[in-house]
């Protein structure tokens, strides 16, 4: 399980988050549906540890994390623009965890076939498509094997039609983890295909939606508000 409690950051007046909680179980996909610059980012950095925060707390399964080390918090994290090392092929790629002495070669195979990257093991990053880019970001973080997962806008670069096609799979492969999921979007449609639970993050607050059509609503007020563009 995941929690976040309380999480306050701001960089010098503007308070990015002010007090954040949210709760997300095993087996669960939590979206968070924001315009640009609503801090969705911010949030997972929090979480991750690779950015201080000036309140509050984040427990992984019960512990308290907030003190550790992001390699201490057993993360896995695709970071926006899924941020893959260039020089190095696509399974140098996936098993970069393990200069860290994370992730197990036994679970290597299993994270190949579930995100069907057989054929593309010995290619560069630049020499795939956006799809499979994004594919290989999510199979480095899952090969990690973590406690909890965060994605950043992991599709942002790939066209609508293809993104309905993706998006039920990778929904799947998330769910077999059994492990608690965060899932940040700017489109509600990409929400709605892979999320269990939502919620809108909009003036530093983090509030829980039933559906992904509330988010339409809410983003709707705040560009006539003129905060951020979709
Ligand atoms: N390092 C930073 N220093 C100052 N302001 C920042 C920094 N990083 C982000 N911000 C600001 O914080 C706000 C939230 O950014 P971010 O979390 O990236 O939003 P999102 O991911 O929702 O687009 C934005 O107004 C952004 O300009
Ligand atoms: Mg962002």
């Amino acid at each position: 399980m995941l929690e976040v409690q309380n999480l306050v950051k701001a960089y010098g007046d503007l308070r990015v988050l002010d007090n954040v909680s949210a709760r997300i179980e095993n087996g669960r996909i939590l979206v968070i549906i924001g315009l640009n610059g609503s801090g969705k980012s911010t949030l997972l950095k929090v979480i991750t540890g690779i950015l201080p925060c000036d309140n509050g707390c984040v427990r992984i399964d019960g512990q308290d994390v907030t003190s550790l080390e992001p390699e201490d918090r057993k993360i896995g994290y695709v970071p926006q623009s899924t941020a893959l090392f260039n020089h190095l092929t696509v399974r140098e790629n996936i098993i970069y965890s393990q200069k860290n002495g994370r992730g197990s070669p036994d679970g290597f195979e299993a994270v190949v076939s579930m995100l069907n990257l057989r054929g593309y093991l010995s290619k560069k990053p630049k020499e795939l498509s956006g799809g499979y880019r994004a594919r290989v970001a999510l199979a480095r973080a899952l090969y990690s094997q973590p406690s909890v997962m965060l994605l950043d806008e992991p599709l942002t670069e790939i066209d609508h039609a293809k993104k309905e096609q993706m998006l039920p799979e990778f929904k799947q492969v998330l769910h077999q983890l059994n492990i608690p999921v965060l899932y940040i979007t700017h489109d509600p449609r990409e929400a709605e295909l892979i999320g269990d639970a939502f919620a809108v993050m909009y003036d530093g607050k983090l509030k829980t939606i039933g559906t992904t059509e509330e988010a339409f609503e809410i983003i709707r007020a705040q560009v006539l508000a003129g905060a951020g563009i979709a």
